[in-house]
């Protein structure tokens, strides 16, 4: 007889044909062994022995186990001729956000059937709160939403919010983002927006997580299954799907013109095709990927949007292959970190075509002028570069935003496969962090 209880973090029994029982805290470690699946909630306990599965509520009442089908996909689960899941999951982008993309893009608006648009009704405020790298497509999803909706914008890391007494207005929308939907620290600040009476939503994808189940409204990312503890195509859909909603709600503030609305759509049904892996690319980034495994330190810098995809790529790098590695933004530089430049600083240099360009490279100038060695990652040639990545012209900064995406997490990728590190289990981290 195994008995338990349910308390604060995420608990799951899944049964299959042959009656065996199996315990997890998500869907995914069970998926091809269990076929249904029942969710405890917070209160209750019981036992469970080979004949029956017995659940009591937080009232001490008896209750029937409420089962849901499993995902039967165990192709997900598995990698599919690739090194790492890390590695797949880098090479799926582009279907999952294209699976993202389906039935929600018109010809001249954004549709998200899972939203009532009352949602945003009386709404002056749009508050995102996450955890690492959900937390940095929450940093991009602000410059959308006061850039196309016109809508101010704040985003919050979880850990600190809970602590440091916010004030919360209920003219303020709270949207939680989280790939998991159980992260400990973000389904808390779930909670007290509600306590606090706010409009909730959350950005989720994981269907039936806590988050999920807990907030007004949900998106899902709908990326699959996301093995490797370093999120890459969870990341990728987050900004899509932060894309889309800022368009929706610029659509419903009337911020933009049906033409750019339109102009909108027609890139985000290019971004499937931006983010797929051009084996001429990967095998470039893996013989620059030698030159960069000592020194004392990566700066990723990047100016506006590019400034959370450098963050990104520095949390991608240090979770991996545990070199030290800061996101800074491009023109803050010269405020003290440029005084670390040396040959064996390495700056990884988001330079878009499209947005910010020359600005961008001037700050660059000033690094490789100190002898910092530069890696550029452009649509356009760079001669101060020791080392440059070229990624594809195309006609909009989200274009070469989701390229550069990639570009960085394979270096990450190649870097840590160099140092021989495992990849999908890094040392020290959990895919998901359901404690404080
Ligand atoms: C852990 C994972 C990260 C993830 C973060 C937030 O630290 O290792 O990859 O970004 O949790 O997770 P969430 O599921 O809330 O997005």
């Amino acid at each position: 007889t195994i008995f338990y209880a349910k308390h604060g973090s995420p608990m799951l029994i899944g049964v299959n044909e042959d009656n065996e029982k199996f315990f997890a805290s998500s869907d995914s470690p069970i998926i091809g062994l269990a076929k249904e699946v029942n969710y405890f909630e917070d209160g209750d306990y019981g036992y469970v022995t080979k004949e029956e599965l017995v659940i009591y509520s937080k009232e001490g009442t008896k209750k029937e186990a409420i089962y849901s089908l499993l995902a039967t996909d165990k192709l997900s689960a598995q990698k599919d001729g690739f090194r790492f899941f890390m590695e797949k999951e880098i090479y799926e982008q582009s279907d999952v956000i294209a699976d993202t993309l389906i039935g929600r893009l018109g010809e001249e608006s954004v549709n998200f059937e899972e939203l009532n648009p009352k949602l945003f009704d009386n709404i002056n405020e749009i508050k995102l709160c996450a955890c690492g790298t959900s937390y940095h497509s929450a940093l991009s999803a602000s410059y959308m939403f006061e850039r196309y909706a016109k809508v101010r914008c704040s985003v919050e890391i979880a850990s600190e919010f809970r602590y440091r007494e916010p004030l919360m207005c209920k003219d303020t929308l709270f949207v939680v983002i989280s790939q998991s939907g159980e992260t400990a620290d973000t389904l808390e600040t779930l909670k007290m927006a509600k306590k606090a009476g706010l409009k909730t939503l959350v950005i989720c994808n994981v269907d039936n997580s806590s988050m999920v189940r807990l907030a007004d409204a949900c998106i899902l990312t709908r990326a699959g299954i996301e093995k490797g503890v370093a999120s890459t195509k969870a990341f990728a859909t987050q900004v899509t799907v932060f894309w889309m909603l800022s368009l929706y709600v610029a659509k419903l503030r009337d911020t933009m013109n049906a033409k750019d609305l339109a102009y909108q759509i027609h890139l985000l049904r290019e971004v499937p095709v931006s983010v797929k892996v051009a084996d001429t690319m990967h095998e470039r980034i893996k013989r620059l990927s030698k030159r960069y495994l000592h020194g004392h330190g990566f700066f990723f810098i990047g100016r506006d949007v590019f400034f959370p995809l450098a963050l990104e790529g520095a949390l991608k790098l240090k979770e991996i292959s545990y070199l030290h590695a800061e996101g800074y933004p491009s023109g803050e530089m010269k405020h003290g970190p440029i005084a670390l430049a040396d040959p064996e600083l390495f700056t990884i240099a988001l330079l878009p075509q499209h947005l910010l360009y020359e600005k961008s490279k001037s700050n660059v100038e000033e690094l490789s002028a100190r002898d910092s060695t530069i890696c550029a990652i452009s649509a356009l040639e760079f001669d101060k570069a020791d080392d440059f990545i070229q990624i594809n012209h195309c006609e909009d900064y989200m274009l070469e935003f989701f390229q550069m995406m990639v570009v960085v997490q394979l270096l990450s990728l190649e870097i840590s496969v160099r140092l021989g590190n495992d990849v999908d289990m890094p040392r020290n981290l959990a895919k998901s962090v359901t404690v404080e």
